[in-house]
């Protein structure tokens, strides 16, 4: 289990390293996404889901050998954001079946994006966003990047829409048995943004 870490001073913004996350980052990647994902609709969300379709999805979604089967894929990039040598965000980026309502040209889905709460607002999302569209023109060969979000999750969806995102239509999002909406929102990529992939 990683422990929460110490929130920067204003002052003094992370020194934060991005690189991909190798099969050897299962365990650590497993109970960081746990976390993150528990932070995230377990708590502070208005109108949060039940805890028991929480724990359903927890035990799911995460765990050393789900996170090692997602680093095995080729068609999954996932970027690790540390900084001070402690692991503080995610992404995943990946090629995967595209809802109707997305009609943009080659499009690779953004498929999870965390940051430690005591970092939020700091910048790293909008970093490991950056390496995100990099990735997906690049690597994928993709032109369009989209995303599901949790329609009542309002920070992420205000920090996507000033990430150039925009809203296309709704989807199903299952957390244990509990149905959710989620958003759909697209943004294109710029094809210059393959030539900016920092980490190896
Ligand atoms: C959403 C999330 C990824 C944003 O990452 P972050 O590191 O906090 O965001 P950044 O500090 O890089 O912010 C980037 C820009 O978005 C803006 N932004 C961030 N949060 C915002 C908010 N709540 N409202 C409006 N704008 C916001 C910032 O102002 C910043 O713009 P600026 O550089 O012009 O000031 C992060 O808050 C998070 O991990 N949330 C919990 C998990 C989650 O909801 N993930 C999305 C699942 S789909």
């Amino acid at each position: 289990m990683i422990d929460t870490i110490a929130a920067p001073e204003p002052a003094a913004l992370p020194v934060c390293r991005l690189r991909h996350a190798r099969r050897e980052d299962a365990a650590e990647l497993a109970a960081f996404a746990a976390r993150t994902f528990e932070d995230t609709y377990g708590s502070d969300m208005p109108g949060r889901i039940g805890p028991e379709h929480i724990a359903l999805h927890l035990a799911t979604a995460f765990g050393p050998r789900q996170q090692a089967a997602e680093l095995a894929d080729s068609g999954v990039v996932t970027v690790l954001a540390e900084c001070d040598g402690r692991l503080a965000a995610y992404a995943q980026v990946r090629r995967a079946v595209v809802p109707p309502c997305v009609g943009g040209r080659a499009p690779i889905e953004l498929h999870r994006l965390y940051v430690d709460r005591s970092w939020h607002g700091c910048g790293i999302g909008q970093r490991l966003m950056d390496e995100v569209a990099a990735i997906a023109a690049g690597r994928f060969g993709g032109a369009t990047l989209w995303l599901k979000v949790w329609a009542r999750n309002a920070r992420a969806i205000a920090f996507y829409a000033k990430c150039g995102f925009v809203d296309v239509g709704v989807a199903d999002y299952f957390v244990g048995a509990d149905r959710q909406t989620d958003r759909v929102l697209v943004r294109p990529l710029d094809p210059q943004a393959a030539a900016r992939s920092a980490p190896g």
